[in-house]
C-alpha cells in the first residue's frame, strides 16, 4: 500500500513530516509533497489547502502523479449537531457537498452526471481509523494534550462519532445556517470544507479513502474564536497520534484486498 495523507493545515502536517523516514520533497502545482515512510508504511503527505477545488487537486495529484493506493484526510471541522462537542472526533461514514445545488435540473446535493449526492469512505480503513481514534482517546489523550488546553477548551471525555460530514466552500459561523443544514441533511455530524471533494475524486478514481476530523468549534458565531490555538495545541496532536496508531496497525495487519463491485 502507499498511503496519501492530506492534512488541512500546516500545523497538522508538521509532526508527520518530521516523523517521516528518508523523506524527499517535491513541488508540484504550488504544493509540497513529502514522500517517504511513516512507521514503515509508504506514505506521501500534502496539504489540501482550503476548499473543495484545492482538496480535489491535492487528491487527484496524489493518485495520478504519486501513485497512492489509499487516501487519509485529517483535519478539523465544525460540529454538525448538538450531540457533537468541541474536542470530539468525527469519522466519516458518508460525505456530501452541502453547497451543490443544480436543481431543478438535478436533485439538490446531487453531483450532476455522477448520479449521487453521498459518497462512502472505505469501510475497512474507516474501521481501523475508528479503533485508532478510540485507543488514542483512552490511552494517549492525557499525555498528548496539555492540561491547560484541556481546560481552556473544556475537553471532558471526548468521544468518537461516525456519521455524515458535509463539505462546502464556506466557513460556517452562523447558528441558523447550521440548523438549516442539519434539517436538510439527516445524520449530519460535522461541517468542513474539503472532505466530500476528496470523496468525489476517490469515487471517480476508485481509490479507497477515509476522513477524520477533530471538532474545533460549534459552527456558530464563535466559530473563529481560538481557532488557531485549537489547531496547534489540540488538532495537531490528534492528527499525529491517531495517524501513528493507524500506520503501526496497518504495518502489523495489512488491509485485506478490496473486492470490487464486479466481485473480482
Ligand atoms: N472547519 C472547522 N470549523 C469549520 C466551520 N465552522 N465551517 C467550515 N469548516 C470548518
Amino acid at each position: 500500500m502507499r498511503l496519501g495523507i492530506i492534512s488541512a493545515l500546516h500545523e497538522e502536517q508538521a509532526g508527520l513530516v518530521e516523523a517521516m523516514e528518508r523523506p524527499s520533497r517535491l513541488i508540484h502545482g504550488m504544493r509540497e509533497y513529502f514522500v517517504g515512510q511513516l512507521w514503515e508504511i509508504d506514505a506521501v503527505c500534502v496539504l489540501s489547502r482550503i476548499g473543495k477545488v484545492a482538496a480535489a487537486m491535492s487528491a487527484t495529484t496524489l493518485v495520478e502523479k504519486f501513485g497512492v493506493t489509499h487516501i487519509l484526510f485529517t483535519g478539523v471541522a465544525g460540529a454538525g449537531d448538538k450531540t457533537v462537542r468541541v474536542g470530539d472526533i468525527v469519522i466519516a461514514e458518508s460525505l456530501v457537498q452541502h453547497d451543490m445545488d443544480a436543481s431543478p435540473l438535478f436533485p439538490r446535493f446531487e453531483v450532476p452526471l455522477i448520479g449521487r449526492s453521498h459518497f462512502q469512505p472505505d469501510l475497512q480503513l474507516s474501521m481501523r481509523l475508528s479503533v485508532a481514534a478510540h485507543d488514542f482517546l483512552e490511552q494517549d489523550f492525557m499525555e498528548a494534550i496539555q492540561r491547560q488546553d484541556q481546560m481552556a477548551f473544556q475537553l471532558e471525555q471526548p468521544r468518537v462519532h461516525r456519521g455524515l460530514i458535509a463539505s462546502g466552500d464556506q466557513f460556517v459561523n452562523d447558528r441558523l445556517r447550521l440548523e438549516a443544514m442539519n434539517g436538510a441533511l439527516p445524520g449530519l455530524v460535522a461541517v468542513e470544507m474539503e472532505g466530500a471533494a476528496v470523496a468525489q475524486v476517490c469515487h471517480e478514481l476508485n481509490v479507497p479513502f477515509a476522513v477524520i476530523r477533530a471538532i474545533s468549534d460549534n459552527a456558530n458565531e464563535n466559530a473563529a474564536h481560538d481557532f488557531m490555538r485549537f489547531v496547534k495545541s489540540v488538532a495537531a496532536q490528534y492528527a499525529f497520534y491517531i495517524t501513528r496508531r493507524l500506520c503501526r496497525e496497518l504495518r502489523d495487519a495489512p488491509l485485506q484486498p478490496r473486492i470490487d463491485s464486479a466481485g473480482t
